[in-house]
């Protein structure tokens, strides 16, 4: 599956940091680190650094960070393979092919072949939108108000008339059926055998954010059911983690991103001049699209049909976006129903006022909370104004709380201590604020991160901030102590390192194949310490030591078999060891020289 360790090390360090950022980042040395501008998000000032030292990057702003190999994954939106041989091939390091196994080669030539056939059927397409027989398609794309260079810049096509024109080309190409069957551009039955899912209707290609063809969406001319058909997810097509424009979006270079419906509501506005514009596939916003948006972007406009399903859908995203670390704002496009029909009406200089003018997104889920409660009744408006407090709650910082407070009694007509009154109250009963949604998996902002977690992560930091943390630690803390599955797979190897006489996080990195683990990961080992003096250093290391036992007992108890006697002497001694914690009599002291 995988390339030996000394392989892939050799690889990384052939291939110095500062040299291959260079190539994409305009870097300036300041004190032992260069800094340039994050490519990973929009910012002015640079926040993005790269440690020649460390051969790792980090951003300050978004979070970013790795070593060069996932630099190189991010940036190019490559596999942790693919890259590899991508710095294999810019160091000059020869790959051996054997180490493929037969299975990993198969899936990776059957990803290319996908990618290949979609970009065939792309340019298929695209040429049958120009032929005679595309005529009536093209009018239909022109006759919606799009430009000759929108068409063009968006790929789109047309699929033919004939059913099975498209099989007949690829078939023509010797794609074998058991391939095409798995392109998702075909449907199979019994009866017909396979034949083309797109017949005689506009196509609009999806893209990656690399410009790969990753699928297709094909829309009636005119009325029609379905009105639009797409692509089935495929072994290259992941609806929830691609977005529609994002690969024009993501380099528009606008603070904000418009997220929207559609396919022609993303085309119409990227006409108009607003190419920060992305949608989802025909499918309810996730969190991996709001970890996407997140490289790029701080503030979401949402701009979702003024129609029932679209307010549901606005108020499904909001919790999303928050969950990933992005603000969002509502934007008002009454009496239109979408973008495209708002823009066509009314023009980009009054689309730029409504985006101006974007509600923001919890005064926008209060506005929708009103209009179920009868606001002429006393009671019913008391309730909405708990229901209000409630949410209120949820900001954990009281300075945003009392903004929104002071906002809603402004909007709502109710006196500000009368309603921080009721805030109050409502948190000293513990009432439990709703929980926001998260994302299953790590957004790299440390949002809601858990105690457990927090601690394991700022031991980790220690561990490769100051060396001697090591020694001072060993005789209480190992491995083991790390009890939630990522970090303790790094302390796994973190200990190693330290046991073989070599602590090398940037080596370390190399281990974790998944872009999403390597972020985190590389947000420990670039994680500061923000303490100064003896004293205070030692203070906090033997607290952050007992916080550790403490999780760590608490978990082994919980795991404990009651049968397994040794084991449950184990947890009585480590139970002592803790009080001694606990109590002050152990202190640590650290070496930081
Ligand atoms: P809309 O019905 O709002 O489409 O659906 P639209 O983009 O405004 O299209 P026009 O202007 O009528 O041509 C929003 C999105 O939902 C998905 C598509 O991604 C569409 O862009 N959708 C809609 C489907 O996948 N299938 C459908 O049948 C309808
Ligand atoms: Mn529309």
């Amino acid at each position: 599956m995988r390339y030996s360790d000394d392989l892939i090390e050799e690889i990384r360090m052939k291939n110095d940091i500062v040299d291959v950022i260079s190539g994409y980042v305009k870097l300036q040395k300041k004190g032992s680190s260069y800094f340039g501008l994050c490519p990973f998000h929009n910012e002015k000032s640079p926040s993005f650094s790269v440690s020649p030292g460390k051969q790792m990057y980090y951003c300050f702003g978004c979070g970013a960070g790795g070593n060069v190999i996932t630099f190189i994954m991010e940036y190019e939106n490559f596999t942790f393979m693919e890259a590899v041989k991508f710095l294999a091939d810019r160091a000059g390091v020869r790959l051996p092919e054997l180490e493929y196994s037969r299975e990993a080669k198969e899936q990776a030539d059957l990803k290319a072949t996908l990618l290949e056939i979609n970009k065939v059927a792309a340019s298929y397409f695209y040429y049958k939108l120009r032929q005679d027989t595309g005529r009536h398609a093209y009018e239909y794309l022109t006759g919606r108000g799009l430009t000759k260079d929108t068409i063009q810049k968006f790929g789109l096509g047309y699929s033919d008339r004939y059913s099975n024109d498209l099989y007949q080309y690829l078939k023509g190409k010797k794609y074998s059926d058991e391939i095409l069957r798995e392109s998702g551009l075909f449907n199979v039955d019994e009866k017909r055998g396979m034949y083309d899912k797109f017949w005689n209707r506009v196509i609009f290609p999806i893209m990656d954010v690399n410009n790969r063809v990753i699928g297709f969406g094909g829309r009636v001319m005119g009325e029609g059911k379905p009105k639009y058909l797409n692509s089935p997810e495929t072994k290259v097509f992941d609806k929830s983690r691609n977005l529609y424009g994002l690969n024009t979006a993501r380099t528009s270079r606008r603070k904000q991103m418009i997220l929207c419906e559609g396919y022609m509501d993303v085309i119409a506005m990227h006409q108009a001049g607003f190419t920060n514009a992305v949608a989802s596939l025909g499918t309810a916003f996730t969190a991996q699209q709001a970890n996407l948006l997140k490289r790029y972007t701080d503030e979401v406009l949402l701009l979702y049909d003024s129609d029932e399903a679209g307010v549901k859908a606005a108020l499904r995203a909001i919790p999303i976006l928050k969950a990933a670390g992005l603000t969002s704002k509502v934007v008002n496009l009454n009496p239109y129903k979408d973008p495209d029909e708002f823009i066509k009406n009314l023009g980009s200089e009054a689309f730029q006022k409504r985006l101006d003018d974007a509600m923001n997104s919890f005064l926008f889920e209060v506005q929708v909370l009103e209009k179920q409660y009868d606001m002429s009744d006393p009671q019913s408006k008391t309730r909405f104004y708990h229901e209000v407090a409630g949410k209120l709650l949820n900001f954990p910082e009281e300075l945003e709380r009392n903004n929104y407070m002071e906002a809603v009694s402004r909007k709502y007509g109710v006196r500000f201590d009368n309603l921080q009154k009721l805030v109050n109250r409502l948190a000293m009963k513990g009432t439990p604020a709703q929980a926001y949604v998260r994302p299953k998996s790590g957004s790299g902002s440390k949002e809601g991160e858990s105690g457990i977690d927090k601690a394991q992560r700022l031991m980790l930091t220690w561990l490769v901030s100051y060396p001697d943390t090591f020694r001072v630690t060993e005789p209480y803390i190992g491995p083991d102590d790390f009890t939630t599955p990522l970090y303790h797979t790094v302390a796994d190897l973190l200990y190693e390192q330290y046991h073989q006489g070599e602590v090398n996080p940037a080596k370390l990195l190399n281990q974790f194949t998944d872009s999403e683990e390597q972020r985190k990961v590389a947000a420990v080992f670039n994680a500061r310490i923000p303490l100064e003096g003896q004293k205070e250093m030692d203070l906090a290391l033997t607290e952050i030591v007992g916080r550790m036992k403490k999780n760590s007992n608490a978990y082994h108890a919980a795991h404990l078999d009651p049968a397994d006697l040794a084991g449950l002497q184990k947890t009585i001694a480590r139970q002592k060891e803790l009080e001694a914690f606990e109590s002050g009599r152990i202190q640590l002291h650290i070496s930081t020289n």
